[in-house]
């Protein structure tokens, strides 16, 4: 039997994304985040007004998108509960978050020089996306989150999750992204059954390279 409730969050499980930016000061900054989905070579970003990512996003207009395997989820756990901005607001300070300049150090992870920007790319993510910022809109009923439509303007993956080390196709048998359900961490099952888009799908994948 259906209920209807009332959620206050829709979190049904989306991929974890480890956003790097550029803080005032020229250090970096490294934020987990999870509202994220891509369409053709565009992404859409649901953020917080009140993170430091939205500030350096604004300012820079540029950043790195880096997609951790679900094998990274102790190093992203990490990363929960801190800011990169100075003055911590109010509403996270209440539940916990401190003030954190080195998110890298703090995380166990390996900032490395992306090519096209300024934000660092995090060398132990499978996959790293560099990014401009096309544009940023309010978004939802409370104004506080900021909608950030990205453009994607360089692709870092991994050579052992291609489907063919010359193709620019990801295999999802290889790629194990780590999901972010309501708040926990999962990772992906096994493929159910062969998927009647895929095969359409794939051969004009193969007819256009
Ligand atoms: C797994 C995970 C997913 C998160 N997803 C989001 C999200 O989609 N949007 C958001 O605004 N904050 C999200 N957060 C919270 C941000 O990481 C948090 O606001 C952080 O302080 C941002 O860092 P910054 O202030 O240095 O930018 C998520 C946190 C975790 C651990």
């Amino acid at each position: 039997m259906h209920k209807v409730v009332h959620p206050k969050v829709f979190y049904f499980g989306t991929p974890v994304v480890l956003i790097s930016t550029i803080n005032p000061d020229g250090s970096n900054n490294l934020a987990p985040m999870s509202s994220a989905w891509w369409v053709n070579q565009s992404c859409m970003l649901g953020m917080s007004y009140q993170s430091q990512t939205v500030e350096n996003l604004i300012r820079e207009k540029s950043c790195v998108l880096n997609l951790p395997s679900a094998e990274l989820v102790h190093h992203v756990d990490r990363l929960a509960l801190y800011t990169g901005k100075k003055d911590v607001p109010v509403y996270k300070a209440n539940i916990g978050y401190t003030y954190e300049p080195d998110k890298f150090q703090l995380a166990g992870l390996t900032a490395i020089p992306a090519d096209l920007v300024r934000a660092p790319l995090v060398q132990e993510c499978p996959i790293q996306l560099e990014a401009t910022v096309e544009q940023i809109t309010p978004f939802s009923e409370t104004g506080t989150i900021a909608a950030i439509e990205l453009r994607m303007i360089r692709v870092h993956v991994e050579e052992h999750i291609l489907l063919h080390p010359d193709q620019d196709y990801i295999d999802p048998e290889k790629w194990h992204p780590l999901i972010m359900n309501y708040c926990e961490f999962f990772g992906l099952g096994a493929k159910l059954q062969p998927s009647r888009l895929a095969e359409p799908f794939m051969a004009q994948y193969h007819e256009k390279n």
